[in-house]
């Protein structure tokens, strides 16, 4: 079944491949639960896998670093490609196969479909990466295609990204369930990010005032704070801590539209981009209504 290195658990690298072994668990009425990553693993990605196994009895991970949802100048080359270590890192927590296509087998020649949506991909990440949404979308739809999984866990991590996700198999009628998993965070409240490798010691040391930044102004939110006001003081806090910020809002935590004026009135999320050096970070925070 493999034709790649030897590693720690089995793997495929192609579509045909990875149909026959989906086959086989489905005649045995396995449960399959799916977790789309491009590689790089940290604890967050390995959390969704642990999540999947709950209810699954069997996880698939795939690894692909996506080429369409990354714009030229961004860091589709340097991205880190690290799949032995992947693949052990995975073993360890108990997951059946990893699904690793080239982009050859993703994209074949003559490619001319791909998957747009409106609503949630409006604003945030779109502003600075309009080509980004489709991308992820495009991927996705087709790995949920390629391995039919029952469930498929996003990390609340790239929260945007969720709602898209939700949005697109709701639209679409994709016979797969969502479920989101909570962003895992290293000690000082960072985030864990396969780009947090680019951060040396001063940026990484910075790069956590992100997510304190985050709780501060979600915290002002749930105690009613107005919303103008709230943000107002957040997007001040990261201007004066990093060195170029993209966005720094309180979204409908469903919608991700704007909200009114005045205190909040539904449940909210605030949501961040800034850069810390040449690194682009994001972070979110949950503010529920009180
Ligand atoms: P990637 O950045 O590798 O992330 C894979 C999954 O891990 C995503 O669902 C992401 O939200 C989740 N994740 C990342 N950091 C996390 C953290 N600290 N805690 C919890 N979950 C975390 O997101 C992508 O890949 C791609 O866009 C993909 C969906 C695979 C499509 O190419």
């Amino acid at each position: 079944m493999s034709n790649g290195p030897e590693l720690a658990l089995p793997a495929v690298y192609n579509i045909a491949d990875l149909r026959d072994q989906v086959r086989q668990w489905r005649k045995d009425d396995l449960r399959i639960g799916f977790v789309p990553t491009m590689g790089a693993l940290h604890d967050g990605h390995l959390a969704l896998v642990t999540q999947a196994l709950e209810t699954c009895d069997r996880v698939i991970v795939s690894i692909f670093v996506n080429p369409t949802q990354f714009a030229p100048g961004e860091d589709f080359d340097a991205y880190p490609r690290t799949l032995e270590a992947d693949a052990t890192k995975l073993a360890d927590v108990g997951a059946h196969l990893v699904y690793s296509p080239d982009a050859g087998e993703m994209y074949p020649e003559g490619y001319v479909t791909t998957v747009h949506l409106t609503g949630p991909t409006h604003g945030l990440e779109s502003v600075s990466r309009p080509h980004f949404f489709n991308g992820v979308a495009t991927v996705v739809c087709k790995l949920f295609n390629q391995v039919q999984p029952d469930l498929a866990v996003f990390g609340e991590k790239d929260y945007q990204q969720l709602m898209v996700i939700r949005r697109m198999v709701r639209d679409l009628n994709l016979p797969v369930e969502i479920e989101g998993g909570q962003t895992v965070r290293e000690a000082d409240g960072l985030a864990l990010s396969s780009r947090n490798v680019y951060l040396n010691a001063t940026e990484r040391e910075r790069a956590s005032r992100l997510n304190v930044i985050l709780q501060e102004f979600a915290d002002a939110l749930k105690s009613g704070a107005n919303v103008a006001d709230a943000q107002h003081q957040a997007q001040l806090k990261a201007q004066s801590a990093f060195d170029s910020v993209d966005y720094v809002v309180a979204r409908d935590a469903e919608s991700l539209e704007a909200l009114p004026s005045g205190p909040i009135e539904r449940d909210a999320r605030v949501l961040a981009a800034i850069r810390v050096g040449k690194t682009r970070l994001i972070d979110n925070r949950a503010a529920p209504k009180a």
